[in-house]
């Protein structure tokens, strides 16, 4: 049937509309294309990974800051700006909620501390009053914080825009020697342990006996009383944590764990010869337990000096020759943010963390996927492992029962504040 004239109007004008929007997309399609292909700056590359994975430090003082100088009240304390307020133990604070969320931090191990004068009188009920103040923290802004217990709860968290929020008691005095309450502080949702602070415990051995002119009364690493808290985490699911802990105490563990362990808040030996940080052959170790070393920003650990802050150069320079050995897969951060007084120039507070990203991707031999590792990635895939291997232990495992000796409670002079009820040689006031 040959066109009439009105057929070929409305088909011409069919195809030049259709011209027009085939235009329009490859106009909108190149716009595109080019706008995708431009790359990324490097500031842009560290919001994207943040946004997409979370960053979770593995050690955070605030608690510890909010005991020393608001005696953990927190009902009226603004907690968006901590630096508004004059503070007598840290100088300045380097935690609040807008620092956090511009460091876009996405998880924290919050440290659960007192310190070692607690020890044999009232530490368990200091450090569960910090676990206390933290729950109430959380409860306070539901909105930004989240409690979390596994990796999987850890996603949860980030994915809903909150703050994922571990708790990790730092010193093995929290526990008084006793296995219920260990078990009792991992019911509480506590899910690290560092075994010793900057004293011994009646069954391990701090890092200060490794100073030369240490006379401190020694252990040799872990008692076998020791050796069962380890069994006993393992078995719980709660991660052993080697910062602080002397040398013979970190080779002890790494001969029986059957979980990978974390360093929380140590950086490197042969960068800095302290005894807080991690000798080379113990990274070896830490790559064959499939653990992990997660970095501290401590000025002193990190330049060896008192009188210089260090800077983000120096601290990546310890990120680098812990992940030279220990691999990529075992290296973390764990800043140590309001339990120290200096920090490093340019990691001023828990704001800075993406300083600390830009420079490793600027260096050029960290790709995305290596970031995400450093990040978060590794202290997840350790915690999933402790999880998994504790499913597994307590299959088999019952819960330890074992008291430790009163011989190894009397050496630490830590017998005085006890009714020795439980010992049966021991002749107590009968009730009657
Ligand atoms: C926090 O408070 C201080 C002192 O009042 C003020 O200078 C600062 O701008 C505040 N910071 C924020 C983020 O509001
Ligand atoms: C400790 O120091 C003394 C000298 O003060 C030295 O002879 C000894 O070798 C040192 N020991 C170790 C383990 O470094
Ligand atoms: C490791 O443990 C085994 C037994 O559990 C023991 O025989 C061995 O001496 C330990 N090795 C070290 C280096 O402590
Ligand atoms: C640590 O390093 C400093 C400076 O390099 C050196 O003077 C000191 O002797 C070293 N200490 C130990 C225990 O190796
Ligand atoms: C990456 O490159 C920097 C600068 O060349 C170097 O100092 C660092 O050790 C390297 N990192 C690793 C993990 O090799
Ligand atoms: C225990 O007390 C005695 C006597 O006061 C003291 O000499 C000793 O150093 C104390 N031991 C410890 C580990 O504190
Ligand atoms: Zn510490």
């Amino acid at each position: 049937m040959p066109l009439t004239r009105k057929h070929r109007i409305i088909i011409g004008s069919i195809v030049a509309i259709l011209a027009c929007i085939l235009a329009i997309g490859i106009t909108i399609g190149v716009v595109a294309g080019r706008r995708k292909s431009t790359p990324l700056t490097i500031q842009e590359q560290v919001n994207q990974i943040l946004a997409n994975n979370p960053l979770i430090d593995g050690h955070n003082d605030w608690a510890w800051l909010i005991r020393a100088n608001f005696q953990n009240r927190i009902n009226d304390l603004d907690l968006f700006n901590m630096t508004q307020y004059q503070l007598k133990n840290t100088t300045p604070s380097h935690t609040d909620i807008t620092r956090l969320r511009k460091g876009q931090v996405g998880g924290q191990f919050w440290s659960i501390y007192t310190g070692c004068e607690h020890q044999g009188k009232d530490a368990t009920v200091s450090f569960m009053e910090q676990i206390d103040v933290m729950k109430r923290l959380i409860a306070k802004h539901p909105d930004i914080f989240q409690m979390a217990t596994t990796a999987n709860e850890v996603r949860q968290a980030f994915s809903s825009k909150h703050i994922a929020s571990l708790f990790g008691i730092e010193g093995g005095q929290a526990i008084e020697s006793s296995f219920s309450i260990l078990r009792l502080f991992y019911q509480m949702g506590v899910r690290y342990m560092t075994l010793t602070h900057n004293c011994n415990t009646p069954w391990a051995d701090q890092n200060k006996v490794d100073h030369n002119d240490s006379v401190l009364i020694k252990n040799n690493g872990l008692t076998e009383f020791g050796k069962r808290v380890i069994a006993e985490m393992n078995r719980l699911g709660m991660l052993v944590d080697l910062s602080h802990v002397a040398r013979k105490t970190m080779l002890d563990v790494f001969n029986i764990t059957r979980s990978p362990v974390i360093f929380s808040h140590s950086s490197a030996y042969t960068v800095c010869n302290h005894t807080r940080n991690v000798q080379d052959d113990i990274l070896e170790l830490v790559k064959i337990n499939q653990g992990i070393v997660m970095v501290t920003f401590v000025p002193g650990f990190i330049v060896c000096s008192d009188t210089n802050r260090g800077t983000i150069d120096d601290v990546a320079a310890h990120i680098n020759h812990i992940r030279n050995i220990v691999g990529i897969e075992g290296v973390g951060l764990g800043a140590d943010y309001d339990g120290i007084q200096k920090t490093p120039v340019g990691l001023e507070d828990v704001s800075k963390f993406p300083k600390l990203i830009e420079y490793l991707l600027s260096q050029g031999n960290w790709t995305h996927d290596d970031i995400i590792k450093l990040i978060g990635g590794n202290i997840l895939r350790v915690m999933e492992k402790n999880e998994q291997i504790a499913q597994e232990l307590q299959k088999t495992m019952k819960p330890e029962e074992n008291l430790i000796s009163i011989n190894e409670l009397e050496i630490y002079n830590l017998t005085q504040c006890r009714n020795l009820d439980m010992y049966p040689t021991i002749v107590t006031n009968a009730t009657s």
